[in-house]
């Protein structure tokens, strides 16, 4: 039946039929907020490149988590930014180190929020790359050792999810092994897995420090133009034992998260980064578009592609208006 009999005009006409069809809808359980740490006491810092968005010293991330959980979001996922860096990134298990006080900040001011950390070592070697050096070269298997010791600090902490970020052969088959070995066997594992060398990170390198001394990260993380080697990445991470996958960056790689709903039963997650949340707020702040509804659209797409879970920075604002 086509046009006359069929109208498709008939269950847009009002609001309320509108909302009676709806398919997608963004759910507060749905979201997932960033956030950086770093030194110091009361620090509240703004990150310039990516307006609402703060740097938080640990006393002052704990009022955050605290904030966060009664928006009734579920899940924080923790950056850190240590004081010192070195060539293996010695900060990144350190016992005491600065994500490591984070979280055992975090879950004791806001017990039920779930707190994730993303586990890499670029935030902690001083010259920015994901892992340990040979020359230029970064090396795989070394790095993947120095992983696994991180995502064990982190479980030890007390972080109730760990991400794995840095796209190293092999890492989440090692963090597994490492922690059911010392008695973590309960904390799961939401693997990067199609992680793209994507130029929407550029705010986060700029929070983060992390930008890499020379070259790029493209000998590691995934390039743009594939997308049946996603599929590989995120069947490799399950094989490993990765218990949730997660798509990045989120628009640019709908196709991507799509092909993944229809592939895979488990959890996915999508980050919508830096970049893409900059971009929004720079067009929004020219008065170019309408910030709030673009930030809700970009979120509802990354759902209806397939996302069960949605890394945002945009998240407080987005569960307030839900
Ligand atoms: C660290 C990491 C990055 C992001 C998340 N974890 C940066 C990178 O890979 O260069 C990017 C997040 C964002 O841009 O919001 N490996
Ligand atoms: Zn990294």
């Amino acid at each position: 039946m086509s046009y006359p009999k069929t109208r498709m005009r008939r269950l847009r006409r009002t609001e309320t039929l509108r909302r009676m069809v709806r398919e997608t809808r963004l759910a507060r359980e749905d979201l997932v907020l960033p956030l950086f740490v770093v030194e110091g006491s009361g620090v509240r810092e703004p990150v310039a490149s990516m307006p609402g968005v703060f740097r938080h010293s640990v006393d002052a991330l704990a009022d955050e988590c605290k904030a966060v959980a009664d928006l009734g979001i579920p899940a924080v996922i923790l950056f850190g930014i240590p004081a010192d860096k070195d060539a293996r990134g010695s900060g990144a298990d350190a016992p005491s180190g600065i994500v490591q006080r984070a979280v055992a900040a975090a879950k004791n001011a806001a017990p039920d929020l779930c707190v994730v950390t993303d586990v890499c070592l670029c935030e902690y070697t001083d010259h920015g790359h994901c892992g340990v050096l040979d020359g230029e070269h970064v090396r795989n298997d070394a790095s993947v050792a120095r992983l696994a010791e991180t995502a064990l600090s982190h479980a030890a902490a007390g972080a109730d999810v760990v991400a794995p970020s840095d796209m190293m052969d092999g890492r989440v088959g090692a963090i597994r092994t490492l922690l059911d070995d010392r008695g973590h066997e309960e904390v799961p594992i939401l693997a990067y897995a199609a992680k793209y060398a994507s130029a929407y990170y550029g705010p986060f390198r700029d929070a983060a420090e992390s930008t890499p001394a020379f070259g790029d990260r493209r000998a590691y993380q995934m390039d743009p133009s594939n997308r049946r080697e996603a599929l590989r990445e995120m069947r490799l991470d399950l094989e490993e034992g990765a218990d949730a996958l997660m798509v990045k960056p989120a628009l640019p790689y709908l196709d991507v998260l799509a092909d993944a709903r229809r592939e895979f039963d488990v959890p996915l997650a999508a980050y919508h980064v830096s970049g893409e949340y900059a971009m929004i707020h720079a067009a929004a702040e020219r008065g170019w578009i309408d910030g709030e509804r673009a930030m809700h659209e970009a979120t509802v797409a990354i759902k209806r592609a397939g996302a069960d879970l949605i890394l945002t920075y945009a998240a407080k604002e987005l569960a307030a208006g839900l």
